[in-house]
C-alpha cells in the first residue's frame, strides 16, 4: 500500500499518467505536474489560498466572450506568452524578425486593403505612413506575403473594446508587392492599459503594476515556405516603453517617427519605416501566436482538441 505524503505524491501522480500513449502529452503533463507540486511545497500552499487560486482562475474563464480572452491576457502579464514568442524564436532555422505579444485583439477576419490604402475607418487625421519591405534571409524581397496589422486608435482602444465590437476599425490585410514592398496608412497610436475590469486588473492593482502597455502597431506576417511572423513595432519616446506590463518591447522592434522621410512612398505625410525578415520554414508550418482569435478560441473549447494538438505536435 502507497504512503502518500508530500513527497511521494508527485510519483504517485506521475506513476497514474505513465501509460498516456502520446509521447508528447505524456512529457508536457509530467513536467506540468513535477512543477505544480515543487510550487506547492516551495510555498508551502495553504488549502485557502489555493480555493482563491481557483476562484481566481474561475472568474479568468467567466470573463472569456467571443471578444474577451481573459487568459491570454493572464499568460501574457505573467510573462508566459513571451517565454513562448522567445522559446519559438529561438527553434528558427533562419533568423527573422523577432516574435512579439499577439494580445488578446487579434481577429482572422480583418478586411483585404490595396497597398496604399488606409486602415482607419472613418477619417481621422493626422495620418503617418507605415512603410517597408519583408525580405527572406538574404535580403530578397518576398512577393505576394500577407501582412495583417491591428492597433488601437489615438485613445488606446481596440475596435473590439468599443460599443459595437462587430464593427472593426484599424485592421486590415495587405499583401506585399513583387518586390516585397508593403506600405498604408494609419494613425500613430497611443500607449494604453491592458483590461482591467476583470481579475487580471485585480491582480496587477494587487501587486501595484501600472498596467500600461507602451504605443505599438501588431503585425503578422506570413507567405509560404516562410516561418510565420508575429510581431508588434513599439513607438520610441513612450513614456512605458522599459515596463511594458505584458513584457513584448524588445530593442529591435522600436520605431521612430520620422517627419520628412524622402523614400516614403507617399510624400506630404510623416513616416516609420521598418524592414520584417523572413526566416525559412523547417518542415511542418509553427505558428508564433500564442492565443487566437477570442471567437475562435470560444468555439474551439473542445477536450478532444487537446489531445488532437498535442498528437499533432509530436510527429
Ligand atoms: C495587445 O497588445 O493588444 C495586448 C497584449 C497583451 C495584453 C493586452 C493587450
Ligand atoms: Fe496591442
Amino acid at each position: 500500500m502507497l504512503t502518500i505524503d508530500e513527497i511521494t505524491i508527485t510519483d504517485a501522480a506521475l506513476e497514474q499518467m505513465s501509460a498516456t500513449p502520446n509521447p508528447r502529452l505524456r512529457e508536457v503533463m509530467a513536467a506540468l505536474v513535477r512543477h505544480l507540486h515543487a510550487f506547492a511545497r516551495e510555498v508551502d500552499l495553504k488549502p485557502e489560498e489555493w480555493l482563491e487560486g481557483i476562484k481566481f482562475l474561475t472568474a479568468v474563464g467567466q470573463k472569456c466572450t467571443e471578444f474577451r480572452q481573459e487568459f491570454i491576457l493572464l499568460s501574457d502579464t505573467l510573462g508566459f506568452s513571451s517565454l513562448i514568442n522567445a522559446l519559438h524564436d529561438r527553434r528558427a532555422i533562419e533568423a527573422g524578425t523577432k516574435s512579439s505579444l499577439l494580445g488578446p485583439f487579434y481577429r482572422s477576419d480583418s478586411p483585404d486593403l490595396r497597398l496604399g490604402d488606409s486602415i482607419i475607418s472613418n477619417s481621422r487625421k493626422p495620418e503617418t505612413v507605415i512603410y517597408g519591405r519583408v525580405v527572406d534571409s538574404a535580403g530578397k524581397g518576398v512577393a505576394n506575403a500577407s501582412v495583417e496589422v491591428w492597433q488601437p486608435d489615438e485613445n488606446g482602444w481596440y475596435d473590439l473594446q468599443l460599443q459595437d465590437p462587430s464593427k472593426m476599425d484599424l485592421r486590415g490585410r495587405f499583401h506585399t508587392d513583387a518586390e516585397g514592398r508593403y506600405y498604408f496608412r494609419t494613425v500613430v497610436p497611443t500607449g494604453y492599459m491592458i483590461p482591467m475590469d476583470g481579475p487580471v486588473g485585480d491582480m496587477i492593482r494587487a501587486q501595484k503594476r501600472h498596467g500600461y502597455r507602451p504605443a505599438h502597431i501588431h503585425f503578422l506576417i506570413g507567405a509560404p515556405g516562410y516561418r510565420e511572423v508575429v510581431t508588434a513595432l513599439y513607438i520610441e519616446g513612450d513614456d512605458h516603453i522599459e515596463s511594458d506590463t505584458v513584457f513584448g518591447v524588445t530593442e529591435s522592434l522600436v520605431v521612430g517617427v520620422k517627419q520628412k522621410d524622402p523614400n516614403s512612398p507617399i510624400a506630404g505625410l510623416p513616416s516609420i519605416q521598418f524592414g520584417f525578415q523572413l526566416g525559412e520554414l523547417a518542415g511542418k508550418a509553427e505558428t508564433g501566436r500564442v492565443g487566437a482569435d477570442p471567437s475562435q478560441i470560444i468555439a474551439k473549447a473542445d477536450p478532444a482538441q487537446i489531445v488532437a494538438k498535442a498528437a499533432d505536435s509530436s510527429h
